[in-house]
């Protein structure tokens, strides 16, 4: 990974800059780990709410992926905001903020600091597009992994997610349920780590990464608390080995044709239309030029595929179970609606990642 150590070399290289490596050896790095290319780690972590709160965990397997790719980890965090808490009060209005925050965030620890690349995870709504955005603005080799969503929750025997607290508050407030079962519900909704279990903004923009290419192919949908997160960030922070080895950088994914592939999955889901927001941001930083008549012209030709609440039935849990986000790329790619020819993370093209991705097999 030599290549990269351009930037990093600038900061840490040469008699000049002993006294730099000395604040790194005091951290207990060796003049080995300081000759290797140092690669942030970004998570988006703080304890303001589920959705990310295992992402600190993840950061130290992640640094293990890094080490293993022969680099140097170093993690540093960027602020997230919990839309399902601030909504409904004068804290969203720090939301859509929080997103350009974290995209300087990431801008201002990996240039002052001379990063040769970086890993970022992301999970509540803002958190990945902020990331996504700072891939593009920064073009150095970097890679994203969303966090995963939490489990659906029980009630009275049936599944359930914060959408139906929303809703149950409602039906409190008209005297349709008591307020014994809201406190159950309220109890019960969100059963541990990861974000809302629906197809909200988190989970239409994790889904949206690996169409984008910028995400390991299967890597947004396994459960925050599945064990595959446990791989899939160790996988995730590896492959910024082969990035550098073959010299692949965000803009060379995130082409027009990219984009267009992300609407298409966002359109074939029914995804959050938050994700017009934050793929016009993407592309603005991306110097691609993408236009409302785009999701307009994409939205004619794709049919929704998916079922998944808050307008269907589904949770992200149940679209991981039959195949994730591959899987609507795979029927896409199928239909002639999904341009195969793009670059992704790993390398290849998105048609090879669907062929050697092996979907599970489901017994009905
Ligand atoms: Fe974080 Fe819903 S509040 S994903």
């Amino acid at each position: 990974m030599s290549s990269i150590k351009g930037r990093s070399n600038l900061i840490y290289g040469g008699y000049e800059k002993a006294p730099n490596r000395a604040f790194l050896k005091a951290m207990g790095l060796n003049d080995n780990d300081i000759s290797k290319p140092l690669v942030g780690i970004a998570i988006a972590w703080d304890e303001a709410g589920p959705c990310n709160i295992h992402l600190l965990g993840l950061s130290s397997v992640a640094k293990e992926g890094v080490r293993e790719a022969g680099a140097t980890p170093r993690v540093f965090t960027a602020p997230v905001v919990i839309d399902g808490i601030a909504m409904g009060s004068e804290g969203m209005k720090y939301s859509l903020v929080s997103r350009e925050v974290i995209a300087d965030t990431i801008e201002l620890v990996t240039n002052a600091h001379g990063y040769d690349g970086f890993v970022a995870f992301g999970g509540c709504d803002k958190t990945g597009p902020g990331m996504m955005m700072a891939m593009a603005r920064l073009n150095i080799p970097s890679i994203y992994m969303y966090g995963g969503s939490a489990l659906p929750g029980v009630f009275r025997g049936k599944p359930i997610t914060v959408q139906d607290v929303y809703e149950a508050v409602g039906s409190y407030s008209a005297g349709k349920l008591t307020a014994e079962d809201l406190r159950i519900m309220e109890d019960n909704a969100i059963p541990g780590p990861g974000t809302c279990a629906g197809l909200y903004t988190a989970n239409t923009m994790g889904i949206i990464s690996e169409a984008l290419g910028v995400a390991l192919p299967g890597s947004a949908s396994p459960p925050a608390v599945d064990s595959a997160r446990v791989r899939y960030a160790k996988e995730t922070s590896k492959a910024i080995g082969k990035l550098v080895e073959n010299g692949i950088k965000p803009r060379d994914m995130m082409t027009f044709e990219a984009f267009e592939n992300a609407i298409s999955m966002l359109m074939a889901t029914g995804g959050s239309t938050n994700a017009v927001l934050h793929l016009l941001a993407i592309a603005k930083e991306a110097n691609v030029k993408l236009t409302l008549d785009d999701f307009d012209r994409i939205s004619k030709r794709t049919p929704t595929i998916a079922y998944l609440k808050p307008e269907g039935e589904y949770a992200m849990y149940d679209l991981h179970r039959v195949g994730g986000a591959p899987l609507i790329l795979k029927k896409l790619l199928e239909a002639g609606l999904l341009n195969g020819d793009v670059l992704t993370v790993t390398g290849k093209t998105m048609e090879r990642n669907l062929k050697e991705f092996t979907l599970p097999q489901i017994s009905h």
